[in-house]
């Protein structure tokens, strides 16, 4: 290869020598300055044209987003904010860009302009900065796993069941939907469909996860799961990305040990591999704050709030003790939650689950114990507590301005149990016979989590919808590019 990349040059001491850059155009001030990036860095390198011996033509075609290939001696700059620039005395344009047309302009874009042109956001600062954020966040999840010795398992994609027992999953069929085979109760039959029988996306790992841990002790997931939940938020997509570790003979306790472990690790991680990125993004939220009035402003910026989450430890509190402490709340006493607490067993909304986190605890909280009738079928259910109410060993992760960033628990492992709770939520055993071998043969305690691996992207750059921490989101009425 006989050019360098840019991340290279800029930590380069070696002025004087000869060195060959291709990137793209961001800006080219006074016919004089390139500002070249080549993805290696969110940082551009300046390569500046004897625009006096350059051809006028040239100089012309040196816009914004033109790839080109510049050839110079690297030197010491005298411009503010940089060490080095390259003095150029060759330049090729490999690929024009007619700046009539070109979307991005040298100045600073709004978010929602960029999503509308998801195919070209990558060549901002911006999004160089979240996606190799992300891509460090996700191999931090591997190395993670591999050095405690989980195997990484892969779990179909398309599927024939509903792990989570929530029905919004998007079918996969070849049939002919306008002109469908029928059973004789004029149902569509899909034992006519591709693979005999009606089919899914996946909405989670988990119950493949579970076979494979009552083999290997330890494994998880990390793939692309599907919702099709009508959910049009900031924090939901209908594709995501979901780590899943299922582990034998774990309980809850065990369960959220490495759940937090886990999430301190990586967000340490990815502060210590980005951390240009993270600086850059810490400073694009000052930047935004600066329009907010101070007392809306945090008290912390980015790389204050990770490190508070790598040092503090989580809070543990039991979903009964949760709903004590909102009862007791003031937005509850004075009427300003959109859902008032008033019962034990009502699922939290999310602006309760804010409440916990950034007012009451103002730390990440473990909330365990939930009520069973708001849970899936598979957790492992509890005693009947003083007052006869029934709970299982749940246990989901709040997270400070994302509210629920994992979900998990321990696992019903008592056959008989978890058939009765079948039945009474209506999941046929005949479809989950395979998934109940697991318990029919060696059944033992075990437990998983899964952590939203977009919700954890969002937390570590400071971004707030989740549609800019994928590259291509999917959402309701939106599956361009
Ligand atoms: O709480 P959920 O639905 O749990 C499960 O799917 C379990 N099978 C996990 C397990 O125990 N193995 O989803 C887990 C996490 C949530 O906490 C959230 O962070 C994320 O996945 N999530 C979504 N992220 C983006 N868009 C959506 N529509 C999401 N739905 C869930
Ligand atoms: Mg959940």
């Amino acid at each position: 290869m006989e050019h360098t990349r840019i991340k290279e040059l800029l930590q380069s001491e070696k002025f004087g020598k000869e060195v060959i850059v291709k990137g793209w155009v961001r800006t080219f001030r006074n016919n004089q300055f390139i500002a070249i990036n080549d993805g290696s860095t969110i940082h551009n390198i300046q390569a500046v044209v004897d625009f006096e011996n350059t051809e006028e033509s040239l100089l012309k075609r040196i816009t914004t987003g033109a790839s080109l290939r510049v050839q110079g001696t690297l030197v010491e700059s005298l411009g503010k904010g940089q060490r080095v620039e390259i003095k150029v005395t060759g330049l090729t344009i490999l690929g024009d860009s007619d700046p009539e047309k070109f979307p991005l302009q040298p100045k600073k874009h709004s978010l929602e302009f960029l999503r509308e042109i998801a195919h070209l956001r990558f060549r901002t600062g911006t999004f160089n900065a979240i996606f190799k954020v992300r891509n460090a966040l996700a191999f931090a999840v591997h190395k993670f796993f591999n050095d405690r010795d989980f195997v990484y398992m892969h779990t179909p994609i398309i599927t024939g069941s509903d792990a989570e027992g929530a029905g919004e999953m998007f079918r996969v069929t070849t049939l002919d939907l306008n002109n469908p085979p029928r059973t004789e109760s004029g149902d569509i039959d899909f034992r006519e469909d591709f693979f005999g029988k009606s089919t899914n996306l996946t909405v989670s790992g988990q119950l493949e996860g579970e076979l494979a841990a009552m083999a290997f002790g330890n494994i998880y997931t990390f793939g692309p799961t599907f919702r099709a939940e009508n959910s049009n938020t900031t924090r939901h997509l209908a594709e995501f990305w979901m780590i899943e570790p299922e582990m034998a003979f774990y309980e809850l306790e065990d369960n959220m040990d490495l759940a937090e472990e886990l999430l301190k690790y990586v967000i340490k991680y990815a502060l210590e591999a980005c951390p240009d990125e993270i600086e850059f993004l810490k400073n694009r939220l000052l930047e935004e704050e600066k329009s907010k009035p101070q007392n809306e402003r945090s008290e912390l910026n980015l790389i204050e709030k990770l490190n508070f989450v790598i040092d503090n430890q989580f809070e543990r509190v039991t979903y009964t003790d949760a709903i004590e402490i909102l009862k007791r709340s003031k937005p509850n006493q004075k009427r300003q939650f959109k859902y008032l607490i008033d019962d034990w067993g009502a699922d939290l909304q999310s602006e309760h689950e804010r409440y916990l986190v950034e007012k009451h605890f103002k730390k990440p909280v473990i909330l365990t114990d939930y009520p069973r009738e708001i849970k899936s079928f598979y957790m492992k259910q509890n005693a009947p507590d003083a007052q006869g109410r029934q709970t299982v060993r749940a246990m989901d992760i709040l997270f400070p301005g994302i509210g629920e960033m994992v979900g998990g628990s321990q696992r019903e492992e008592d056959l008989e149990k978890l058939l009765t709770r079948m039945t009474e939520v209506g999941i046929p055993e005949e479809e989950m016979d395979w998934f109940l071998d697991t318990r029919r043969f060696g059944s033992a305690p075990h437990s998983g989590f899964g952590v939203g691996f977009e919700r954890l992207v969002l937390f570590v750059t400071g971004m707030t919808n989740i549609r800019d921490v994928i590259p291509f989101p999917r959402t309701p009425k939106n599956a361009e590019f």
